[in-house]
């Protein structure tokens, strides 16, 4: 039996939206509708939206599903998130915002907040005359589990944009995995692929410089140098009647000419290590040294 709160029993055993918008030809507005799941996987969800055409407002919603007790509270969450709100805004809605709305849902019945967001996005791109957009995308990987017909690219998707860090979160958010098991290791391997990218690209933002430095040829470590002190570092010290040239670039060990009033300032060796050198380390490589000649 699942723990279901007290939100989600309501709008299951209360829906207000279950239904079909039919188009009578009103003016002003359009009716447009978006499909996701399939019976044979045992859930599916079509969502109408009405749409005031000048407005691009949804001022009417309906589902029809034929999912357990949380896709049906997960649709009328949805419909109520929605109604009222531009395209553009329902666009933002998220599968987090659905269940939240519902104070929570079951990990094992998440797939059905999912299935609401992916409804509303099929619905507004059929709407705006593209089509299942996404959902073409995400078809568009190697089919991984072949139990739910769901593509590597609709898994990436859905580990990203919900940090998932195991196979049977996967299975909770969208199923694949949770039939025969024999994608699980695949989709293990998806999971270790991402989180390396993601580390990859949080250690390139905090420190740019330090990686990029890596991949650079001499000459373009010089330049970069260069760079750094033209940009950063020359500035502030010509502001002060000063200036830095580039000597010379001997592996780490960096020589400069401190000139102007830096050269005959008592300060100079700070000038030398807070003002360059420090800059140097943290913009391309912590065991650069700076020397003057
Ligand atoms: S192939 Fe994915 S569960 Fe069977």
């Amino acid at each position: 039996m699942w723990e279901y709160t007290d939100k989600v029993l309501e709008l299951f055993y209360n829906p207000k939206n279950q239904g079909v918008l039919e188009d009578k030809g009103e003016s002003g507005v359009k009716i447009t509708t978006g499909e996701v799941g399939s019976i044979a996987c045992g859930d599916a969800l079509r969502l109408h939206l009405k749409v005031d055409v000048d407005t691009d407002k949804i001022v009417d919603a309906r589902f029809q599903t034929f999912g357990c007790t949380s896709a049906i509270a997960s649709s009328e969450a949805l419909v109520e998130l929605v109604k009222g709100k531009t395209l553009d805004e329902a666009l933002e809605v998220t599968n987090k915002e659905i269940a939240a709305y519902l104070g929570g849902l079951p990990e094992a019945k998440i797939h059905c907040s999912v299935m609401g967001q992916e409804a509303l996005e099929a619905a507004i791109y059929n709407y705006r005359g593209i089509p299942l957009d996404v959902h073409e995308e995400d078809d568009e990987g190697a089919l991984v589990c072949t139990c739910f017909g769901i593509s590597e690219s609709r898994i990436r998707r859905v580990v990203k944009e919900n940090n998932l860090t195991r196979a049977e979160d996967v299975i909770n958010y969208i199923k694949a995995g949770g039939g025969c098991g024999s994608c699980l290791a695949t989709i293990d391997d998806i999971i270790v692929s991402i989180q390396r990218e993601v580390t990859t690209s949080q250690a390139s933002n905090n420190n740019p410089g330090q990686l990029a430095v890596k991949a650079l040829t001499p000459v373009q470590k010089i330049a970069l140098i260069q760079k750094v002190l033209d940009e950063e570092v020359r500035p502030v010290l010509i502001a002060d009647g000063g200036d830095v040239e580039l000597y010379d670039v001997d592996g780490d060990i960096i020589k400069v000419k401190l000139q102007g009033a830096c050269g005959s300032c008592s300060s100079s060796f700070a000038t030398l290590k807070i003002a360059i050198e420090a800059r140097l380390r943290d913009r391309i490589s912590p065991s650069i040294v700076v020397e003057a000649v």
